[in-house]
């Protein structure tokens, strides 16, 4: 059932939404969806011949219309030009999904300074960027326009060894919530989407390198005991990108299979303990417990 799109064809009809890094990964497959579900999308990346090569693809599969202009979300011109490109082809712009991200990890330590400001610069500074231009520009034109921002778990919690991943989306995140009520008055909605772990290519090599995946299995830290199906993901955005959602603003949904709780919760690791094992340690509980108080 998760594996089927959620929404009919023509929920999004007319509407055009813009993606960055649309050329790769989830934003790859929230722009099949999209298109699926009868959105006309833009792709936007550094790399053209990968978006290029997306769109001709995704066209292909869809029947949609897709539109691929290379652009870096650090740049403000470059936004501004991937806006008008795509206004140019399709009318206007109703949502945009701040999907672009870099990220590795790294002990914080060992990162210079330039490491630390690229992947600030490209999450966090590409995520403004873009929704500075498009804010304006459905503010002038009086569109109601959607943002959708994709973060992580760690948005919230933080997290050691991806230090300027968690700064960056913190402030995506912050930024969500902030422009959620700062801009409801022109009929704006913002919301995120925390992920956990999706196979993608660009997030594998760079989170998960083999050879430590083997030996810590990322899997094994999900209650759910598998990763996300892009199709979960891709139906969660379409429908908050959708007028079904249309009193969801400012929220930020997690879709981890319990991922971040299974750590937070102070006993969820005693779940390596053997079902045999608690006869033995409630006997020595009760025992302990109906003695005398010790002094
Ligand atoms: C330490 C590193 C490094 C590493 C790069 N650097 N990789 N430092 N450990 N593994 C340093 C470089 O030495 C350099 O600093 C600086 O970072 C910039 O690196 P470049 O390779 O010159 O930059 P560039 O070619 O622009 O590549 C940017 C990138 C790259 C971010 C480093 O990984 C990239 O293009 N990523 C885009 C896609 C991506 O990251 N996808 C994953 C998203 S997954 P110096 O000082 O030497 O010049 C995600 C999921 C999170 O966010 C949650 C999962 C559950
Ligand atoms: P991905 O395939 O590597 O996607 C990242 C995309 O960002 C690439 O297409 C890349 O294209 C683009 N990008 C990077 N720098 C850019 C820049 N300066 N300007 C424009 N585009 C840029 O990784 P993914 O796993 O699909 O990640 C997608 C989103 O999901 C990210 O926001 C990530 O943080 C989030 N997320 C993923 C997971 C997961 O498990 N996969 C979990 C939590 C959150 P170019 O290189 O061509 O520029």
């Amino acid at each position: 059932m998760y594996k089927t799109p959620l929404l009919e064809k023509s929920a999004l009809k007319e509407k055009t939404i813009l993606i960055t890094g649309g050329g790769t990964g989830l934003g790859r497959s929230m722009a099949k969806g999209l298109l699926e579900a009868g959105a006309k999308v833009i792709i936007t990346s550094r790399k053209t011949e990968v978006i290029n090569k997306t769109a001709s693809e995704l066209a292909d599969i869809t029947g949609g219309l897709i539109l691929a202009v290379t652009g870096d979300v650090r740049r403000y011109t470059d936004i501004e030009a991937v806006m008008a490109a795509g206004i140019d082809e399709f009318g206007s712009i109703y949502a945009l999904i701040n999907n672009a991200a870099g990220n590795f990890i790294s002990p914080t330590e060992r990162l210079t300074h330039k490491a630390f400001d690229i992947i600030v610069d490209i999450v966090l500074k590409g995520s403004y960027n873009c929704t500075l231009a498009l804010g304006k520009y459905w503010i002038r034109e009086q569109i109601n326009g959607i943002m959708l921002n994709i973060v992580t778990t760690y948005a919230s919690t933080g997290s050691g060894f991806v230090v300027p991943s968690a700064c960056a989306k913190a402030g995506v995140l912050a930024m969500t919530r902030s422009l959620a009520v700062e801009w409801a008055k022109y009929g704006i909605r913002s919301n995120a989407i925390a992920p956990g772990p999706f196979p993608t290519k660009g997030a594998w090599t760079r989170l998960f390198p083999a050879g430590l995946a083997e030996k810590l299995d990322p899997k094994k830290r999900i209650p759910l005991n598998r990763y996300g199906h892009h199709q979960e993901l891709v139906n969660l955005a379409a429908y908050l990108i959708s007028d079904y959602s249309a009193f969801i603003n400012g929220e930020v949904i997690t879709i981890d299979g319990g991922e971040w709780l299974k750590g937070a919760g102070e006993f969820n690791w005693l779940d390596v303990v053997p079902k045999e094992m608690w006869d033995q340690i409630e006997k020595s509980m009760r025992k302990k417990s109906q003695g005398k108080p010790s002094k």
